[in-house]
């Protein structure tokens, strides 16, 4: 197992329980091929390195744990249905996923896309709920916050650049902006959030902000080099996904040399960020370091 996996089992268990118990709840109220979609998808052993990210910022700003799972559910629900969505024929037409055929294949196409809108209508039902914080606010910052992160000025945007990127050749800052909109701007959400939640000043907001857009640029990367480099039964989907589709990447434009160098960079000024925040993160220091191992 890879170091970083192997770093964020514990939580992996902890929110995989929460998972569980949480997507049960929809199961009779939902047409069951659809739940079973859903639960197919998000259930599916990914990694839950965006609710580390969560959990570890929330338990140093010493969050309630009941609310951070709260705020984990709806991120996983995200980061579910965006990969349900991006594996589409009409995507990345991909057939592996966690290690398991990618939930198009496994249902069937419109049922993936019926899935992963659920998943993300789920998300916000989640962050509105009286249990991820008592405080209106606390919970009309947070759904703005993901609202922002997934939609066409985040995620959304990053996806629509990633396909135009397909045929468009993309300089390196273009790439950077796409990269850190597509996966950057869930990875920042899944930091601030536990600011967000711990009613932290803005200075402390903005420094947990930079420590995810350079995190995110680090995962994107180094995504990029297993895409090249990994193997499918280490990572859980297929290799040369991105070479087949022609993909703007730092790897496709700089070479996997280059591209290891620049996600090094942003593993720096990452570690950088988290240490101005002046709070021991020992484990998630850990992780950002397991990157570098991940990437090399
Ligand atoms: C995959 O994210 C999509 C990217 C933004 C690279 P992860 O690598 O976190 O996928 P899972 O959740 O562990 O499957
Ligand atoms: C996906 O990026 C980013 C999303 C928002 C889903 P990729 O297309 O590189 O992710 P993988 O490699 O399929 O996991
Ligand atoms: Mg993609
Ligand atoms: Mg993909
Ligand atoms: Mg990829």
């Amino acid at each position: 197992m890879e170091e970083l996996t192997l770093l964020l089992q514990e939580t992996r268990l902890r929110v995989d329980e929460y998972l569980k118990k949480t997507i049960v709840a929809f199961r009779d109220k939902t047409p069951p091929r659809l739940y079973e979609a859903m639960e197919y998808s998000v259930l599916a052993p990914g990694k839950r390195f965006r609710s580390f990210l969560l959990l570890e910022f929330g338990q140093a700003f010493q969050v309630p744990e009941k609310q951070l799972l709260q705020v984990a559910m709806a991120i996983e629900f995200v980061n579910a249905y965006s990969l349900v969505h991006d594996d589409l024929p009409c995507m990345d037409d991909a057939p592996l996923r966690r290690g398991q055929p990618t939930t198009h294949l496994k249902f069937d196409e419109a049922t993936a896309l019926l899935a992963g809108n659920s998943l993300l209508t789920a998300a916000f039902e989640m962050l509105a709920s009286y249990e991820t914080h008592p405080d209106l606010t606390i919970r009309l910052r947070l759904i703005t916050a993901l609202a922002e992160a997934c939609g066409s000025q985040g995620m959304m945007g990053g996806q629509m650049l990633d396909l135009l990127g397909e045929t468009t050749r993309f300089n390196l800052d273009e790439i950077k902006h796409m990269q850190s909109l597509k996966t950057g701007a869930l990875l920042s959400f899944s930091c601030e959030a536990a600011a967000i939640l711990a009613k932290q000043e803005l200075n402390i907001l903005n420094e947990v902000r930079n420590f995810g857009a350079h995190i995110g640029l680090a995962f994107q990367i180094t995504d990029d080099l297993l895409d090249v480099e990994g193997s499918e039964e280490k990572i859980g989907k297929p290799t040369g996904i991105d070479q087949r589709s022609n993909k703007a990447t730092f790897v496709s434009l700089l070479g996997a040399k280059e591209a290891r160098l620049r996600a090094g960079q942003e593993i720096e000024e990452a570690l950088n960020a988290l240490r101005k925040i002046g709070l021991p993160f020992s484990k998630l220091e850990k992780a950002v370091l397991s990157l570098f191992i991940r990437c090399s």
